[in-house]
């Protein structure tokens, strides 16, 4: 039974207490790339099992232990995607986008799909916002990803985020540096875990960022790959810290950083929150990546990229008590007593929702006591009270919520004249204000 009332471990539902700050994250994220030129682009939830191997790469944790892969019912492998960057580069691709004019920049708000121990920001559906430049291999283009980076966490009011820097080389580099790698942790192969010791042979860069803890110890010690990096590649670093500082965009160079993913070049960085306790939480990471284009069968172009945990973000924002937008509550609620005033509350309700304003009114033949009640728990902001009777004589009961002042407002034959424009024109304003404005202290009819 429990698996009909339980979620899977590592997922989450999102309740609508919280959906306005998801829509409000991920509209504002979208938005700030926007002003940097990105578009947005949708992509499909699984992918073919093969492109993770090929981009990820087969000796990540991701591709090794972390993905939800399956056979189709037509007996294909296919796996929801882990990540990004990979779906995004063979939509790309396949749909001629980087025929285009150059750099090509796109952005995304997707589920990812991982097969890790949940807990402390980790799950196994969570959301990634994130970005992919293609065709640029300047550093310009570094500095402009870290820009963006910087400003999605100025405009979420983020404090306490800073950008770790490092360059993991190009081809050249890499092959004297994993040398480094495989001579030094060689003297350590008795006490590595067993999977860092296959990927000693195949990949000794994926040693640096194994979770277990004596494998971290062992790891502190190793080279740095800053000391192993070629003079083109020292370089191209160099100017993207110039241009980072001349911008005054702050951030610290982290040799320590390999990343979890087979793909990066040059440039990687991780974006990291430190609590006021002292704990570390990565909310999200990036890079360069030279050769993923051509290994999906692609031109000789090169991406830079990054992708933001949301689940993060959104903790880290609560945390800090950063500034979310209000929650939309109800405008105006119609309550009505009698049948003739029902189909009047309900006309009102739709023309008040054709120009915009959040209305609703009684569907539960409730008497006006219980509505009043209600619109209270809902939170309306204004109150239209219309009994058979009033509606006689031509009026309704206009009440504030907030300050539980009270006016009579006429009530026309139509919808379209002027009073009704004003009372809709002021749902926002204090009663006061509307009442003022319409001239209802005088109990003025008629149009105004
Ligand atoms: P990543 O570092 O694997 O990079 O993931 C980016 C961010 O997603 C992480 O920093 C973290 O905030 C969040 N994240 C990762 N795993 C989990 C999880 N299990 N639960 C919650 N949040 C998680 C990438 O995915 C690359 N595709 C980024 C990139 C784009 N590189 C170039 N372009």
């Amino acid at each position: 039974m429990a698996y009909l009332t339980t979620a899977p471990r590592g997922t989450k539902d999102i309740l609508p207490g919280e959906t306005p700050k998801w829509q409000y994250l991920e509209k504002t994220l979208l938005q700030t790339a926007e002003l940097f030129g990105f578009r947005e682009i949708r992509i499909p939830t699984f992918e073919h099992t093969e492109l993770f191997n090929r981009s990820v790469g087969d000796t990540t944790d991701v591709v090794q232990k972390e993905m939800y892969t399956f056979q189709d019912k037509g007996d294909r492998s296919v796996t929801l995607r882990p990540e990004g960057t990979a779906g995004v580069a063979r939509a790309a691709l396949e749909n001629g986008l980087l025929g285009d004019a150059l750099p090509v920049k796109l952005s995304y708000n997707i589920t990812c799909f991982r097969y890790e121990k949940p807990g402390s920001g980790r799950f196994r559906e969570f959301h990634q916002f994130g970005v992919e430049l293609y065709g640029a291999d300047s550093p310009a283009a570094d500095s402009e990803l870290l820009a963006l980076a910087c400003e999605c966490f100025q405009v979420l009011g983020l404090q306490n985020v800073v950008l770790e820097i490092n360059s993991l080389g190009c081809r050249e580099c890499r092959k004297r540096y994993t040398d480094a790698l495989l001579r030094y942790f060689s003297q350590y192969r008795g006490q590595l875990c067993s999977t860092c010791l296959e990927r000693l042979d195949k990949n000794p860069l994926r040693v640096l960022d194994c979770k277990s803890p004596q494998d971290k110890e062992i790891a502190a010690g190793a080279p740095s790959i800053l000391d192993y990096l070629c003079g083109d590649c020292q370089e191209h670093f160099r100017e993207v810290q110039q241009r980072l500082s001349a911008a005054g965009i702050p951030f610290r160079v982290e040799p320590t950083i390999v990343r979890g993913l087979d793909y990066y070049t040059r440039t990687v960085f991780e974006m990291v929150h430190t609590a006021p306790d002292g704990e570390r939480m990565v909310c999200g990471g990036g890079g360069r990546y030279g050769g993923l284009i051509q290994e999906l069968g692609g031109p000789n172009l090169e991406g830079i990229g990054f992708a933001m945990g949301l689940e993060r973000i959104l903790k880290i924002m609560e945390d800090e008590g950063c500034d979310f937008p209000p929650e939309q509550t109800c405008d105006v609620y119609l309550a009505s007593m009698g049948r003739a005033a029902g189909v009047k509350a309900f006309q009102l309700a739709n023309l008040l929702r054709s120009e915009g304003f959040s209305a609703q009114c009684d569907l539960m033949g409730r008497s006006v006591k219980a509505q009043m009640k209600y619109a209270n728990k809902l939170g309306a902001k204004y109150v239209i009270v219309l009994g058979d009777d009033e509606l006689q004589k031509g009026e309704a009961l206009l009440k504030s919520m907030r300050t539980g002042a009270t006016s009579p407002i006429p009530l026309g034959d139509g919808f379209s004249d002027a009073v009704y424009e004003e009372i809709m024109k002021n749902a926002y304003a204090d009663l006061e204000e509307v009442a003022g404005q319409l001239g209802l202290d005088h109990h003025h009819h008629g149009e105004g």
